[in-house]
C-alpha cells in the first residue's frame, strides 16, 4: 500500500519505538506462510501412531525370556519409561530437563557407559534386549551412544533412536534452547546425522519408522 508522505514519516517514527517495532515484526513473523506450514506439521507429528512406547513394547514382546531394557534420557518417566514392559528396566539421565529426575543413574550417558565398562555399576558383562537412546540429540553424542550401546546389546537385541526424521530444518537445529523458530519447543536436533551414518553401514540392519 502507498502511504502519503506524512503518513509514511509517521510510520517511520513509530517504528523507531522498540515495543511498536517488536509488535509489528512479531506479528508478521507469526503470520508468515512458512511459520504456519511448519506449525501445522508440529501438530500432525505429535498425533502420529504408533507411539515410541508401542514400538519399544512391541520389540520387547518378541522375546520369550526375561527382558532387560535401558533408557538413555528419560525426563519425566510418566511419558514413556513407566509404561515399558520388561523384566528389568534401567534409566539414565543427568536431570537437565526435569528437576525430580527419578532415574537409576543420575549421570550422562558417557559417564554411565564408562562406569559400566569399568565394572563400577551393574556388571560389565550386562547385555540389554532393547536400548532406547533419547538423551542429548546432537550427532556426535548420539553416535557415541550407538557405539557404546552396540557393546551392551544382545546379539538379537535392538537399539532404538528417537527423533531421526525431523519434520523441518527448524526441528533439526543444533541449539535446543532457541524457541523462536516455527518448530518452537520441538527439537529433533542432529540425531538424524548419526542415524544416517549407521544406516550406511552394511554390518547393521536399520530402518526409520515414520511415527
Ligand atoms: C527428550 S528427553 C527424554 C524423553 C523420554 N525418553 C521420553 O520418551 O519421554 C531428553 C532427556 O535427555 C537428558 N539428557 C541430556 N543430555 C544427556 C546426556 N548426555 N546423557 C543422558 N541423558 C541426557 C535430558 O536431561 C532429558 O531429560
Amino acid at each position: 500500500m502507498q502511504f502519503p508522505p506524512m503518513k509514511r514519516k509517521l510510520k517511520e517514527i513509530l517504528l523507531k519505538v522498540k515495543p511498536i517495532k517488536n509488535y509489528v515484526k512479531g506479528r508478521s513473523s507469526f503470520n508468515d506462510a512458512q511459520f504456519l506450514k511448519v506449525q501445522k506439521r508440529n501438530y500432525s507429528e505429535l498425533s502420529k501412531k504408533p507411539s515410541r512406547t508401542e514400538v519399544l513394547n512391541f520389540l520387547l514382546s518378541l522375546k520369550s525370556d526375561d527382558t532387560f531394557y535401558l533408557e538413555i534420557g528419560v525426563r519425566n518417566p510418566i511419558y514413556n519409561f513407566n509404561y515399558i514392559k520388561a523384566t528389568k528396566k534401567y534409566s539414565v539421565d543427568p536431570g537437565l530437563e526435569y528437576d525430580q529426575n527419578p532415574v537409576d543413574f543420575k549421570i550422562t550417558s558417557d559417564e554411565f557407559f564408562r562406569k559400566l565398562r569399568n565394572g563400577e555399576i551393574l556388571s560389565s558383562e550386562i547385555k540389554f534386549d532393547v536400548i532406547f537412546i533419547d538423551g542429548l540429540h546432537l550427532a556426535e553424542q548420539v553416535d557415541r551412544d550407538i557405539i557404546n550401546s552396540l557393546n551392551h546389546v544382545k546379539d538379537d537385541g535392538f537399539i532404538v533412536l528417537h527423533d531421526c526424521n525431523p519434520p523441518s530444518e527448524w526441528h533439526a537445529r543444533e541449539y535446543h534452547k532457541y524457541w523462536f523458530t516455527p518448530a518452537q519447543g520441538l527439537w529433533n536436533g542432529t540425531t538424524w546425522k548419526a542415524f544416517f551414518k549407521w544406516r550406511c553401514n552394511p554390518l547393521v540392519n536399520s530402518c526409520c519408522i515414520e511415527c
